[in-house]
């Protein structure tokens, strides 16, 4: 134990060095976002730092991505792939810092920024001369997170698990409702499957007073609404995670005028495959049904998104045990259950792995607001606890 948290205090030591470097490359990146799939300067400036750095490289992978290779001196052995994702947010910044977004409309307000800059420092370490280890690690930088069908998938259709064959896969996440300087895991989901619903009222517009020869979508789509709600609160297992959610409705545009079409527009998490499945296929029968009972006629789109993301126990353990080196056990949590969505869930399904959480807060300088505020920031001292939870990770799995 003892050589082996010796190995870790170095690779913290070595992170610390580079500080410099991960805060002006996060503020770099910070101050020119881009929408997912648009990343082309994202991914031009991590070539150049890659190349900068000697490490070899594959560009315009599922567009705007790139895959770094590094083999490690010590000869053949095991293959890990560390992710990070580069894509902003449609979202105008206003948090009140020199680094500000030079997009306007456009912002890392989910920490991608600190996410790629995490992954070039951890290139950085491993490609180090003095640095002896077996087998290869790759670094995926994935575009389009955000934004359903995501940049996973192409990634991994692109060919970045094969050759060769990855045995493992981690990355992590900003979260500011952690301090700087600490760590939250979750053995198991974490992250939920993230499906939506576009609903198409149809009924029969017509003069407001004359409700009797029309079919109100309006009073239609009201009643929908509600009724969703019983899918959760009366036919899903009490003890399962499920939300739904109707985020839109739109009809009509006049104080008296009945419309005759209404659109509803919502999401559903779980963690459960057969929980998933049924809540789609309730809300089709629900809906479809009560449209007809009211004499109007509807229409589901249903479309399945991200899956749940599963954290693999022994990774989960590896990637645990390598923060508590770093760290210590007063800063390593266990990370919340959240509902929200996560495509490095598709490389968890490919190769056991875990996605964890990096603490990215500091209450006592304001940084505490949440991912995809306009607000959001990420406290840089972070950056090298980053770099070396994912540079540890990485060795201690190809040693094991
Ligand atoms: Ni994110």
């Amino acid at each position: 134990m003892a050589a082996r948290a010796a190995v870790e205090f170095d690779l913290l030591a070595t992170a610390s060095a580079m500080a410099d470097v991960l805060t002006a490359d996060r503020r770099h990146i910070h101050m020119h976002p881009e929408l997912g799939f648009e990343e082309r300067e994202t991914s031009a400036f991590i070539q150049r730092r890659l190349s900068d750095a000697g490490v070899t490289f594959e560009a315009g992978i599922a567009g705007t991505g790139v895959l770094a290779t590094i083999a490690g001196s010590g000869g053949a052995g095991k293959t890990v792939l560390l992710r990070a994702d580069i894509d902003a947010l449609p979202i105008d910044e206003q948090a009140d810092v020199p680094y500000r977004s030079q997009n306007p409309g456009v912002m890392h307000a989910c920490g991608h920024d600190a996410h790629t800059a995490i992954l070039l420092g951890t290139a950085r370490v491993l490609a180090a001369d003095r640095l002896r280890f077996a087998g290869t690690v790759k670094l995926a930088f994935q575009p389009c997170e955000e934004r359903f069908p995501g940049g996973a998938i192409k990634m991994i259709e692109a060919g970045v698990m094969d050759n060769p064959t990855v045995d493992a896969a981690f990355g992590l996440h900003c979260t500011p409702q952690l301090e700087a300087g600490s760590f939250g895991f979750r053995v198991g989901p974490a992250s939920a499957a993230s499906d939506r619903f576009t609903i198409s009222v149809i009924g029969r517009g017509g003069h407001a007073a004359r409700p009797n020869s029309c079919v109100d979508a309006v009073v239609v789509a009201a009643h929908l609404v509600v009724l969703l709600q019983t899918i959760i609160s009366r036919e899903t297992p009490p003890i399962q995670p499920a939300v739904l959610t109707v985020g839109a409705i739109h009809a009509g545009d006049a104080h008296n005028v009945i419309p005759g079409e209404a659109t509803i527009r919502g999401t559903v998490r779980t963690y459960d495959t057969g929980l998933r499945e049924q809540i789609a296929d309730r809300l089709r029968e629900l809906v479809t049904g009560a449209a007809r009972a009211m004499r109007a006629e509807a229409k589901v789109d249903y479309v399945f998104g991200y899956p749940s993301l599963v954290n693999d126990g022994p990774m989960t353990d590896l990637a645990r045990s390598v923060a508590l080196d770093l760290v210590g056990a007063e800063a390593v949590f266990v990370a919340e259950q959240a509902l929200g969505g996560e495509d490095m869930a598709y490389f968890l399904r490919r190769a056991p792995g875990c996605f964890f959480r990096l603490g990215t807060g500091n209450r006592a300088r304001g940084i505490t607001y949440g991912n995809h505020h306009p607000r959001f920031d990420v406290e840089e001292a972070a950056l090298p606890f980053g770099v070396a939870a994912m540079a540890g990770v990485a060795l201690r799995f190809l040693g094991s």
